[in-house]
Order: structure tokens, then C-alpha cells, then sequence
């Protein structure tokens, strides 16, 4: 197996398994934290009446059905993932709200059969890929001739305080982490723009364009402390790191976690600065 197929086959294996499921347990939790995110790309995005999108790596479907909204009944969205836990939360919230203009895909972005579309749209869907240039060109292949491309990715760890705040009080607690090699698929793999330049044009795609986006973000999502301490233990990276750790050692990464985020209470909000990037492209 290559490595990328070594990479795509992890990922399968992470979001239908555990971390899929934790995802559609938190689902509410997550989306709250990132409205104001997902409102910036749907504006940033702008999808028309009637257009045909393609949203990949729609998780459990906060953004894709917003687009669903947008596009319209003339329009469609096609929701891509490769996770069927999710797929099956973003679908039942569709038919919960009455949204019929979905169709929810369980395949690899690398490999999907793909219909034409207007409108490639993601929200941190997209860094995870074992090969993204396959990925991406293979996508290309299936753009309309005036079809646009509106990415959100996360901006380095380091401008990230709602998870590097987390993770350094954890430190001290835990086994040096594996850092991977730069730019390698994972939650900050789209952080550098000349690699996803790189990327993208290598993908048949013109040199995309990159907005800074910064926003403060309530990873209690309203409330308070105790959620925000769970929130950071049971999604990212902090998660993957406490697994398999002895209890007393999840209980001192904890504490530590409670101390570094009180400062940042205000009542049942916790906010920490989030930084990201606005991407955007067309085919070349
Ligand atoms: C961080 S989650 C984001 C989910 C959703 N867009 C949101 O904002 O809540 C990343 C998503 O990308 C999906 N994903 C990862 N690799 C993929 C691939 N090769 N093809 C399609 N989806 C993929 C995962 O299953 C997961 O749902």
C-alpha cells in the first residue's frame, strides 16, 4: 500500500469509526462553535439559485444544508464524505427540516463518480487527503467551465489559540506527541498557502487567492467552562493524544486544560481566538 492510500485507508478507519461517532454526538456543540465560520464561507461562497454544488467533506451537514437553502429546489448539492456515521446525521437533520435538494454521497474525493457543478465548496473537509492532488484534479475534471472553488482551513496551530491554548496545558501530562512532516494531511495540512498553491495548481486550478479569517470562537458554545473543558478533551488533537493514557494521567490533563481556559470565561461563553484561511479558486 502506498502511503497515501496508507493515509486515505486511517482516515476511513478514524471517521466511521470512533471519531466519526464522537463527531455526530457533538454535532449541536461543534456547529454552534463554528457558526460564525460557516456563516463567513456561505458568504464568502455566495452560491445562486439554482446552481449545482459539490460540498466536500460535509460531515454531518451544518454547511451543506445552509447551501441546500441557498441553491434552492432549481438547485442541488451533492454532500461528499467518506464518513457513513455523519452522512446519516447530515441526512436525517435534511429531512427533519424538509431539505430535498441533497444528495448525500459516501465516497473519497480522490474517486467519486462526480456530476458537474458550479460551485466546490468545504469546510475543513479538504486537508486530510492521502494524495490531494489526485484528489483535487480529479475534481477538476468534473468542474463546470466557470465553476468557483470556496475552501475554510485552518491557519497554523500556533495562530490558533481555541486548541493551542488545550494542548500546551496538556504537555507537561503527556509523551512528546509525533508532530508529522510539514504540510502532511491532517487538521493544518492547508495552513501553508505556497503548498496549497502548489496543490491546486498542479490540480488544474488557477493560483487561488487567501482571506484571512479571525474569529473568536466560543468552544463552549454557550455553556460554560465544565463544556468547554469537554469539548477540548473529546475533539482535535488533545483527544487523540489522552487515548489510551492512564486515568490519572486524563485527570491532571484535565485540570490543567480547566486552568489554562478559566481566564477565558465570560459568563457561559468561553471565546478563544481562531484564525483561518478564506480560499478561493477556478478551474485554470
Ligand atoms: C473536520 S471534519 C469537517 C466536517 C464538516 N464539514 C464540518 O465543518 O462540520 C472533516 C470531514 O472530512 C471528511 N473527509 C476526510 N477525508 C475525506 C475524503 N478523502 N473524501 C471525502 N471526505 C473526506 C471526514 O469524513 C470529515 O467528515
Amino acid at each position: 500500500m502506498s502511503s497515501a492510500e496508507e493515509t486515505n485507508a486511517d482516515q476511513v478507519a478514524f471517521w466511521n469509526g470512533q471519531g466519526g461517532q464522537t463527531w455526530v454526538k457533538r454535532q449541536h456543540h461543534t456547529d454552534t462553535t463554528l457558526t460564525p465560520v460557516n456563516e463567513a464561507l456561505l458568504a464568502f461562497a455566495g452560491a445562486q439559485p439554482g446552481e449545482r454544488v459539490l460540498d466536500v467533506g460535509c460531515g454531518c451537514g451544518a454547511v451543506t444544508l445552509d447551501l441546500a437553502r441557498a441553491v434552492g429546489p432549481e438547485g442541488r448539492v451533492t454532500g461528499l464524505d467518506i464518513s457513513g456515521p455523519m452522512l446519516a446525521e447530515g441526512a436525517a437533520r435534511a429531512a427533519a427540516a424538509g431539505i430535498a435538494n441533497v444528495d448525500w454521497r459516501e465516497a473519497d474525493a480522490a474517486s467519486v463518480e462526480l456530476d458537474e457543478f458550479d460551485l466546490l465548496t468545504s469546510a475543513f473537509g479538504v486537508m486530510f487527503f492521502g494524495d490531494p492532488v489526485a484528489a483535487f484534479s480529479h475534481m477538476r475534471a468534473a468542474a463546470s467551465p466557470d465553476a468557483r472553488m470556496a475552501l475554510v482551513c485552518w491557519r497554523p496551530l500556533a495562530e490558533n489559540p481555541w486548541i493551542e491554548v488545550p494542548m500546551s496545558a496538556v504537555t507537561p501530562h503527556l509523551p512528546p506527541r509525533s508532530k508529522g512532516a510539514p504540510n502532511s494531511p491532517g487538521m493544518f495540512g492547508f495552513a501553508g498557502p505556497d503548498h496549497v498553491t502548489g496543490i491546486l495548481t498542479a490540480a488544474g486550478w488557477t493560483a487561488p487567492k487567501f482571506e484571512p479569517l479571525d474569529v473568536a470562537l466560543d468552544i463552549a458554545a454557550g455553556n460554560g467552562l465544565d463544556a468547554a473543558v469537554e469539548q477540548s478533551t473529546q475533539i482535535g488533537a488533545v483527544n487523540s493524544w489522552l487515548r489510551g493514557q492512564p486515568d490519572e494521567v486524563a485527570a491532571a490533563s484535565v485540570a490543567s486544560i480547566r486552568a489554562a481556559l478559566e481566564p477565558y470565561a465570560d459568563g457561559d461563553h468561553v471565546r478563544l481566538p481562531g484564525a483561518m484561511w478564506l480560499i478561493s479558486s477556478t478551474p485554470a
